[in-house]
Protein backbone atom coordinates (compact mmCIF):
# COMPACT_ATOMS: atom_id res chain seq x y z
CA UNK A 1 0.00 0.00 0.00
CA UNK A 2 1.79 3.44 -1.00
CA UNK A 3 0.93 6.59 1.19
CA UNK A 4 0.02 9.30 -0.92
CA UNK A 5 -1.13 13.23 0.27
CA UNK A 6 -2.17 14.53 3.29
CA UNK A 7 -6.40 14.91 3.04
CA UNK A 8 -7.02 16.54 6.53
CA UNK A 9 -4.88 17.34 9.36
CA UNK A 10 -7.16 17.33 12.74
CA UNK A 11 -6.46 18.08 16.42
CA UNK A 12 -4.91 14.85 17.16
CA UNK A 13 -4.66 12.94 13.62
CA UNK A 14 -3.55 13.16 9.98
CA UNK A 15 -5.19 11.60 7.50
CA UNK A 16 -3.41 10.54 4.45
CA UNK A 17 -4.82 9.31 0.81
CA UNK A 18 -3.34 6.23 -0.35
CA UNK A 19 -3.17 4.61 -3.80
CA UNK A 20 -6.21 2.09 -2.84
CA UNK A 21 -9.62 4.71 -3.39
CA UNK A 22 -11.18 2.65 -0.30
CA UNK A 23 -8.34 3.24 2.41
CA UNK A 24 -6.99 5.67 4.30
CA UNK A 25 -3.96 5.96 6.34
CA UNK A 26 -4.43 7.92 9.57
CA UNK A 27 -1.22 9.07 11.57
CA UNK A 28 -1.87 9.22 15.51
CA UNK A 29 0.24 12.38 15.97
CA UNK A 30 1.29 13.53 19.99
CA UNK A 31 -0.47 16.89 19.63
CA UNK A 32 -3.40 16.48 22.47
CA UNK A 33 -6.70 18.91 22.64
CA UNK A 34 -9.16 19.62 24.65
CA UNK A 35 -12.17 22.78 24.98
CA UNK A 36 -12.81 22.81 21.68
CA UNK A 37 -9.05 22.78 20.30
CA UNK A 38 -8.21 26.09 22.60
CA UNK A 39 -5.49 23.66 25.43
CA UNK A 40 -3.29 22.07 22.90
CA UNK A 41 0.06 20.70 24.07
CA UNK A 42 2.66 17.73 22.51
CA UNK A 43 3.07 14.50 24.98
CA UNK A 44 5.14 12.29 24.37
CA UNK A 45 4.32 8.58 23.24
CA UNK A 46 0.77 9.84 22.68
CA UNK A 47 0.39 9.29 18.91
CA UNK A 48 2.39 5.92 19.53
CA UNK A 49 -0.21 4.77 22.80
CA UNK A 50 -3.66 5.76 20.86
CA UNK A 51 -2.73 4.22 17.94
CA UNK A 52 -1.95 0.95 19.75
CA UNK A 53 -4.59 1.40 21.68
CA UNK A 54 -7.21 1.53 19.16
CA UNK A 55 -6.17 -0.90 16.94
CA UNK A 56 -6.50 -3.37 20.31
CA UNK A 57 -10.02 -2.02 20.65
CA UNK A 58 -11.14 -1.82 16.97
CA UNK A 59 -10.11 -5.74 17.18
CA UNK A 60 -11.97 -6.35 20.38
CA UNK A 61 -15.45 -4.82 18.58
CA UNK A 62 -14.91 -6.30 15.66
CA UNK A 63 -14.31 -10.02 17.33
CA UNK A 64 -17.96 -8.95 18.97
CA UNK A 65 -19.37 -8.16 15.40
CA UNK A 66 -19.08 -4.65 15.03
CA UNK A 67 -18.65 -3.08 11.68
CA UNK A 68 -15.60 -1.30 12.11
CA UNK A 69 -13.26 0.96 9.75
CA UNK A 70 -10.22 -0.72 11.45
CA UNK A 71 -7.96 -2.43 8.69
CA UNK A 72 -4.25 -2.96 10.14
CA UNK A 73 -1.36 -1.47 12.17
CA UNK A 74 1.18 -0.29 9.86
CA UNK A 75 3.57 1.42 12.03
CA UNK A 76 3.80 2.88 15.56
CA UNK A 77 2.00 5.81 14.35
CA UNK A 78 -0.30 4.93 11.51
CA UNK A 79 -3.01 2.46 10.79
CA UNK A 80 -5.17 1.53 7.57
CA UNK A 81 -8.94 2.34 7.84
CA UNK A 82 -11.74 1.95 5.18
CA UNK A 83 -12.17 5.31 3.33
CA UNK A 84 -15.72 6.14 5.05
CA UNK A 85 -17.71 9.10 4.61
CA UNK A 86 -18.11 10.36 7.86
CA UNK A 87 -21.42 11.22 9.91
CA UNK A 88 -20.68 14.76 11.23
CA UNK A 89 -22.33 13.47 14.53
CA UNK A 90 -21.12 12.30 17.77
CA UNK A 91 -22.61 9.52 19.83
CA UNK A 92 -22.44 9.78 23.45
CA UNK A 93 -23.29 7.18 26.19
CA UNK A 94 -22.63 7.72 29.68
CA UNK A 95 -23.14 5.09 32.16
CA UNK A 96 -21.90 7.52 35.27
CA UNK A 97 -22.37 11.24 35.64
CA UNK A 98 -19.49 13.53 34.43
CA UNK A 99 -18.25 16.51 32.26
CA UNK A 100 -20.66 18.15 30.35
CA UNK A 101 -23.75 15.99 32.39
CA UNK A 102 -22.45 16.94 35.48
CA UNK A 103 -22.30 20.69 34.02
CA UNK A 104 -25.52 20.68 32.17
CA UNK A 105 -27.85 19.55 34.94
CA UNK A 106 -25.74 19.77 38.05
CA UNK A 107 -26.02 15.98 39.04
CA UNK A 108 -23.45 15.16 41.16
CA UNK A 109 -20.35 13.19 39.39
CA UNK A 110 -20.15 9.70 39.91
CA UNK A 111 -23.70 9.14 40.14
CA UNK A 112 -24.85 5.94 38.40
CA UNK A 113 -26.99 6.30 34.77
CA UNK A 114 -29.89 3.69 34.61
CA UNK A 115 -30.42 2.88 32.12
CA UNK A 116 -27.34 4.50 30.41
CA UNK A 117 -28.30 7.86 28.69
CA UNK A 118 -27.23 8.37 24.66
CA UNK A 119 -26.50 12.01 23.37
CA UNK A 120 -25.86 13.38 20.04
CA UNK A 121 -23.65 15.99 19.58
CA UNK A 122 -22.90 18.00 16.40
CA UNK A 123 -19.28 17.62 15.10
CA UNK A 124 -18.21 21.39 14.75
CA UNK A 125 -15.42 22.83 16.84
CA UNK A 126 -16.34 26.34 15.82
CA UNK A 127 -19.75 26.24 17.11
CA UNK A 128 -18.39 23.89 20.00
CA UNK A 129 -19.77 20.78 19.32
CA UNK A 130 -23.69 21.93 20.17
CA UNK A 131 -25.96 18.95 21.47
CA UNK A 132 -29.02 17.97 19.04
CA UNK A 133 -31.08 15.57 18.40
CA UNK A 134 -32.61 13.13 15.63
CA UNK A 135 -35.18 15.42 14.41
CA UNK A 136 -32.67 18.06 13.67
CA UNK A 137 -30.09 15.43 12.17
CA UNK A 138 -32.67 14.40 9.85
CA UNK A 139 -33.96 17.87 9.19
CA UNK A 140 -30.57 19.36 8.71
CA UNK A 141 -29.51 15.89 6.43
CA UNK A 142 -26.49 15.55 8.65
CA UNK A 143 -28.00 11.25 9.10
CA UNK A 144 -30.94 9.60 8.24
CA UNK A 145 -33.34 8.09 10.73
CA UNK A 146 -32.20 4.92 9.82
CA UNK A 147 -28.59 6.02 10.03
CA UNK A 148 -29.25 7.17 13.43
CA UNK A 149 -30.96 3.90 14.81
CA UNK A 150 -28.26 1.95 13.48
CA UNK A 151 -25.93 4.43 15.29
CA UNK A 152 -27.74 4.08 18.63
CA UNK A 153 -27.87 0.28 18.51
CA UNK A 154 -24.26 0.01 17.51
CA UNK A 155 -23.03 2.60 20.12
CA UNK A 156 -25.05 0.33 23.32
CA UNK A 157 -23.64 -2.44 21.95
CA UNK A 158 -19.94 -1.48 22.20
CA UNK A 159 -21.02 -0.05 25.96
CA UNK A 160 -21.88 -4.01 26.53
CA UNK A 161 -18.64 -4.90 25.09
CA UNK A 162 -16.35 -2.64 26.72
CA UNK A 163 -18.13 -2.09 29.91
CA UNK A 164 -16.72 -5.87 31.21
CA UNK A 165 -13.41 -5.36 29.12
CA UNK A 166 -12.54 -2.44 31.11
CA UNK A 167 -14.08 -3.88 34.41
CA UNK A 168 -12.29 -6.94 34.10
CA UNK A 169 -9.13 -4.74 34.48
CA UNK A 170 -10.59 -3.10 37.51
CA UNK A 171 -11.71 0.15 35.48
CA UNK A 172 -15.28 1.97 35.24
CA UNK A 173 -16.21 3.28 31.73
CA UNK A 174 -17.78 6.11 32.88
CA UNK A 175 -18.72 7.89 28.92
CA UNK A 176 -17.60 7.34 25.52
CA UNK A 177 -17.73 9.32 22.00
CA UNK A 178 -18.22 7.67 18.88
CA UNK A 179 -18.14 8.57 15.18
CA UNK A 180 -19.25 6.54 12.65
CA UNK A 181 -19.32 6.81 8.55
CA UNK A 182 -20.59 5.22 5.65
CA UNK A 183 -18.33 2.61 3.37
CA UNK A 184 -20.33 1.99 0.30
CA UNK A 185 -23.43 3.05 2.12
CA UNK A 186 -23.45 1.13 5.07
CA UNK A 187 -23.00 2.49 8.69
CA UNK A 188 -19.14 1.59 10.18
CA UNK A 189 -17.28 2.70 13.20
CA UNK A 190 -15.01 5.22 12.39
CA UNK A 191 -12.30 7.36 14.30
CA UNK A 192 -10.63 5.86 17.05
CA UNK A 193 -11.68 4.42 20.44
CA UNK A 194 -8.59 6.02 23.20
CA UNK A 195 -8.38 7.47 26.56
CA UNK A 196 -8.25 10.66 24.96
CA UNK A 197 -12.04 10.14 23.73
CA UNK A 198 -14.00 8.52 26.79
CA UNK A 199 -13.30 8.73 30.30
CA UNK A 200 -12.01 5.35 32.44
CA UNK A 201 -12.03 5.76 36.65
CA UNK A 202 -10.08 2.65 38.77
CA UNK A 203 -12.52 0.85 40.03
CA UNK A 204 -11.96 1.35 43.73
CA UNK A 205 -9.82 4.65 44.06
CA UNK A 206 -12.19 6.62 41.65
CA UNK A 207 -9.01 7.80 40.05
CA UNK A 208 -9.52 9.47 36.00
CA UNK A 209 -7.31 7.91 33.81
CA UNK A 210 -8.06 9.51 30.53
CA UNK A 211 -7.88 12.67 29.16
CA UNK A 212 -9.57 14.47 32.08
CA UNK A 213 -6.11 14.33 33.91
CA UNK A 214 -4.83 16.88 30.50
CA UNK A 215 -8.12 19.43 30.80
CA UNK A 216 -7.63 19.43 34.43
CA UNK A 217 -3.58 19.53 34.57
CA UNK A 218 -3.40 16.60 36.89
CA UNK A 219 -0.24 15.22 35.25
CA UNK A 220 0.85 11.76 34.72
CA UNK A 221 -1.59 11.91 31.62
CA UNK A 222 0.64 9.12 29.17
CA UNK A 223 1.55 7.09 31.90
CA UNK A 224 -2.32 6.21 32.91
CA UNK A 225 -3.11 5.99 29.42
CA UNK A 226 -0.17 2.95 29.34
CA UNK A 227 -1.52 1.66 32.59
CA UNK A 228 -5.38 1.34 31.17
CA UNK A 229 -3.62 -0.17 28.28
CA UNK A 230 -1.46 -2.97 30.20
CA UNK A 231 -4.48 -3.48 32.51
CA UNK A 232 -5.78 -4.77 29.46
CA UNK A 233 -2.89 -6.63 28.60
CA UNK A 234 -1.37 -4.43 25.82
CA UNK A 235 1.98 -3.89 25.22
CA UNK A 236 3.27 -0.51 24.08
CA UNK A 237 7.07 -0.98 23.59
P1 LIG B 1 -10.75 16.34 14.60
O1 LIG B 1 -11.17 16.41 13.16
O2 LIG B 1 -11.94 16.28 15.52
O3 LIG B 1 -9.76 17.37 14.99
P2 LIG B 1 -8.79 14.12 14.50
O4 LIG B 1 -7.56 14.93 14.71
O5 LIG B 1 -8.92 12.85 15.23
O6 LIG B 1 -10.13 14.88 14.85
O7 LIG B 1 -8.88 13.89 12.94
C1 LIG B 1 -9.27 12.75 12.36
C2 LIG B 1 -10.34 13.06 11.33
O8 LIG B 1 -10.51 11.93 10.49
C3 LIG B 1 -11.70 13.35 11.98
O9 LIG B 1 -12.28 14.45 11.31
C4 LIG B 1 -12.49 12.07 11.71
O10 LIG B 1 -13.88 12.33 11.60
C5 LIG B 1 -11.89 11.60 10.40
N1 LIG B 1 -11.94 10.15 10.20
C6 LIG B 1 -11.76 9.19 11.12
N2 LIG B 1 -11.88 7.96 10.59
C7 LIG B 1 -12.13 8.14 9.25
C8 LIG B 1 -12.36 7.26 8.15
N3 LIG B 1 -12.32 5.94 8.29
N4 LIG B 1 -12.60 7.81 6.93
C9 LIG B 1 -12.64 9.15 6.78
N5 LIG B 1 -12.42 10.04 7.78
C10 LIG B 1 -12.17 9.54 9.01
O1 LIG C 1 -15.59 16.40 27.48
P1 LIG C 1 -16.73 17.27 27.91
O2 LIG C 1 -16.93 17.30 29.39
O3 LIG C 1 -16.70 18.63 27.29
O4 LIG C 1 -18.01 16.61 27.23
P2 LIG C 1 -18.88 15.37 27.57
O5 LIG C 1 -20.15 15.56 26.82
O6 LIG C 1 -18.99 15.14 29.04
O7 LIG C 1 -18.08 14.14 26.93
C1 LIG C 1 -18.56 12.83 27.02
C2 LIG C 1 -17.50 11.87 26.53
O8 LIG C 1 -17.29 12.04 25.13
C3 LIG C 1 -16.13 12.07 27.18
O9 LIG C 1 -15.54 10.80 27.38
C4 LIG C 1 -15.34 12.88 26.17
O10 LIG C 1 -13.96 12.58 26.24
C5 LIG C 1 -15.95 12.40 24.86
N1 LIG C 1 -15.94 13.44 23.84
C6 LIG C 1 -14.99 13.43 22.82
O11 LIG C 1 -14.16 12.51 22.78
N2 LIG C 1 -14.99 14.38 21.87
C7 LIG C 1 -15.89 15.35 21.87
N3 LIG C 1 -15.87 16.28 20.91
C8 LIG C 1 -16.88 15.40 22.89
C9 LIG C 1 -16.87 14.43 23.87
Amino acid sequence: MEKRNELYAGKAKSVYATDDADRLILHFRDDTSAFDGKKVEQLARKGMVNNKFNAFIMGKLKEAGIPTHFEALLSDNECVVKKLDMIPVECVVRNLAAGGLVRRLGVDEGMELNPPTFELFLKNDAKGDPMINESLAETFGWATPEQLTTMKTLTFKVNEVLKQLFLDGGMLLVDYKLEFGLFHGDVVLGDEFSPDGCRLWDKDTREKMDKDRFRQGLGGVIEAYEEVGKRLGMRFD
